[in-house]
């Protein structure tokens, strides 16, 4: 808590090398050390009082994916979230937390009621994140959702993505659609911005030439493969214009076909990441 009692965060220790930090402004994990190091970036100019969505991490991306009715990329990376428990168990410590229709949420634009559950559970190499979603509405309503999160590496020029060769994918940059990759080894060399459709449930990332991480999903189709580069750095207020080179964006979400749930129906996915 901060001196007026307000919380700012919440940690998760599973061991003296493994933690993760959670803010309440969207239960955006903010840090997650596993083998001793820092596994994820947050720009040194995040803000991180609540008046914006938070510059790093892991945001989740709810209900909308993108510029669209709502603002980009949803509320849900914008609003507080109620935390429900937390437990220490055999295979790690677990923290739940909430999100439900409430008056930043509720609007005309997305006039639905919702139970988002976000349950993070860590274990001394993982992170495994889920969402359970219910419609407690009368109406159906759809919806796309992302982990957007954010790598940290000491150098991008050893960053390489496997296991999306042959995949489709829509590049954002380009303004081009249904591509195919070519690369076994995607790398980072200038701005990209694209969603590739219909992907293994299984990706390494390598960060650097002895430290790689296993992107391992269910029920979430995409992958979406972000870097501003130097360009797009300059005109963003919460990155610094050399962060760039030590981040990249590797997010596991249901996003280029819109999920749709009925009235009194559950829907379910996770992300899980694993140190190689
Ligand atoms: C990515 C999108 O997921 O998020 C990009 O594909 C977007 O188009 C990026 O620029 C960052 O979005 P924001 O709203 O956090 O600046």
């Amino acid at each position: 808590k901060d001196n007026s009692g307000k919380i700012f965060k919440y940690v998760l220790i599973d061991s003296s090398d493994s933690a993760v930090e959670i803010h309440p402004h969207g239960a955006t994990i903010t840090s997650w050390v596993a083998g001793g190091k820092q596994r994820l970036f947050l720009s040194k100019k995040a803000i991180l009082d609540g008046s914006k969505p938070i510059r790093g991490g892991i945001p989740l991306v709810f209900p909308q994916f993108g510029p669209g009715k709502l603002k980009q990329h949803g509320f849900a990376r914008d609003t507080v979230w109620e935390l429900l428990g937390y437990k220490d168990q055999s295979d790690g410590v677990k923290a739940k937390f909430l999100l439900s229709e409430n008056s930043s949420t509720l609007g005309s634009l997305w006039p639905y009621k919702f139970r988002l559950v976000y349950t993070i559970l860590l274990s001394q190499s993982s992170l495994k994140l889920s969402f359970e979603l219910k419609n407690t509405d009368q109406n159906p309503f759809s919806f796309t959702t992302l982990f957007h999160t954010y790598f940290v590496t000491s150098d991008i020029e050893n960053v390489r993505v496997n296991n999306l060769e042959q995949t489709i994918y829509d590049d954002k940059i380009e303004k081009s659609v249904d591509n195919k990759e070519t690369s076994d080894a995607i790398r980072f060399t200038k701005s990209v911005d694209r969603v590739y459709k219909n992907t293994v449930d299984e990706l390494k990332v390598t960060i650097s030439n002895d430290e790689s991480i296993l992107i391992t999903k269910k029920n979430l189709n995409d992958i979406v493969l972000w870097n501003p580069w130097a360009e797009i750095a300059k005109g963003m207020s919460d990155f610094g214009d050399e962060e760039y080179k030590t981040m990249f964006c590797a997010e596991a979400g249901s996003v280029s076909t819109p999920i749709e749930l009925q009235p009194g129906n559950d829907w379910e996915c996770h992300m899980q990441l694993t140190l190689q």
